[in-house]
């Protein structure tokens, strides 16, 4: 896509996320991890420290804002509110993909969308974010890229994949043939560490082990369960009556992936894998099923559309309060499921995962057809790329 086209794009994905149903509504997998609780827990609720370094920074969080906006007028509130709530907790951010400041003639309303993240967060853990195609199309892919990291002085880079989205939006789609040695390339070139991110569909161990040994720094799952991509794109085609229908009208790539859970597991349960860092997203709705992320080695959990709704009573009216009150409630969550749990912190709660943690169900069903070891020989030691 163009990027003027794909500012379009941008827009009108934005508009069918905040009008219409694109969320995923079958089961996440999250309730088929299951934590035995400590009925004598040492740990009350304000003793549990969520901190963690990551990239180099030091977070109060583990939690990173999922790119969602940029490239529009529309979306320089949307950005500036959520640079200011994550420099406020201090957590990561994304961006939306930057592609259109690439232009030579780019718009100052699509410039200012992405230089207010850096007004408003000087100081905090930032990532840049572009398409895996873009780079393949690109004539200079190691200059572009390292300008959209100069522009917002990032502090790493997302590069996004997600075939399914290419074809959804153009049929033709030759897929990410040479994206590999373009990413190892970009990894010795760059100035920042590299991030490779699936885009609501997951990834496998398959899909990242070359990725890893090209030197990406870390990974960023986004699996099934959440937002879907697919729900968006088939919701835009809709016309008003189809959308009324109940129930929604499914199309065959609806639930096209990997669960988020299968995934993090699929990658994190290998010992060859324990010292990846991982972002883990898609789906994730409340601080307890952050935790479980957590213990199954995420180093960062993401969310990106309970972000963007909590800010947006409605689209053009940012409200900063909504989104507080909600993370100080995941927050809660969390701690309070750390507490039950007897953890101090993210390291304890990875030693802990072992003993205090079984899966059931399809879940337990995808470990064993996966050939993974459950309980873990290993737990993954909090780790800082
Ligand atoms: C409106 C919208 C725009 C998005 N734009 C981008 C993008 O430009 N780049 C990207 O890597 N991910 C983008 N995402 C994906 C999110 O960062 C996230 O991976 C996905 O929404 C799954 O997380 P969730 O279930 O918490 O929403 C976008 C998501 C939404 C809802």
């Amino acid at each position: 896509m163009k990027p003027e086209e794909f500012l379009h794009y941008q827009l009108k994905t934005m508009e069918t996320v905040l009008k219409e149903d694109i969320q995923y509504h079958g089961k996440n997998y999250w309730k088929e991890v299951y934590f035995i609780p400590n009925a004598l827990t040492p740990i009350g609720v304000n003793d549990v420290d969520l901190s963690i370094d990551f990239m180099g920074k030091h977070l109060k969080y583990p939690i990173c804002v999922g790119s969602l906006a940029g490239g529009y007028k529309k979306f320089i509130p949307i950005n500036e509110k959520i640079a200011e709530f994550t420099a406020k907790y201090n957590i990561a951010q994304g961006v939306g993909d930057q592609r259109c400041i690439l232009q030579d003639d780019a718009d100052e309303d699509a410039l200012k969308s992405y230089q207010v993240v850096r007004e408003k967060n000087p100081d905090g853990l930032v990532l840049a974010n572009i398409s895996g195609t873009v780079i393949l199309e690109s004539k200079d892919y190691v200059k572009d890229v390292q300008k959209i990291v100069d522009f917002i002085k990032a502090d790493g880079v997302e590069i996004w994949v997600s075939p399914l989205l290419d074809i959804l939006v153009d049929p033709r789609n030759t897929g990410y043939q040479g994206l590999i040695e373009r990413i190892h390339n970009l990894t010795y070139q760059l100035h920042v560490p590299v991030f490779i991110k699936s885009f609501t569909t997951g990834l496998s161990n398959e899909d990242i082990r070359p990725l890893w040994d090209a030197g990406v720094a870390g990974i960023n799952i986004q699996g099934v369960g959440g937002t879907s991509i697919a729900r968006i794109e088939t919701v835009k085609d809709l016309s008003t009556s189809q959308k009324q229908t109940y129930p929604p009208i499914k199309r065959p790539f609806d639930f096209w992936g990997i669960p988020t859970v299968w995934s993090l597991l699929d990658i994190s349960l290998r010992p060859e894998n324990r010292e990846i860092p991982l972002i883990v997203g898609g789906g994730i709705r409340n601080g307890r099923e952050a935790v479980k992320a957590l213990a199954l080695g995420a180093d960062l959990v993401s969310f990106a559309y309970p972000v963007l709704i909590e800010i947006m009573e409605d689209f053009g009216y940012p409200d900063e309060e909504n989104l507080k009150n909600w993370f100080l409630k995941i927050i809660t969550q969390m701690k309070i499921t750390m507490s039950l749990l007897g953890v101090r912190n993210i390291k304890e709660l990875r030693q802990i995962v072992r003993n205090r943690t079984i899966l059931i169900g399809r879940t337990h069903e995808w470990v064993r057809g996966r050939n993974l070891q459950y309980p873990p020989a290993h737990y993954k030691d909090v780790c800082s790329p």
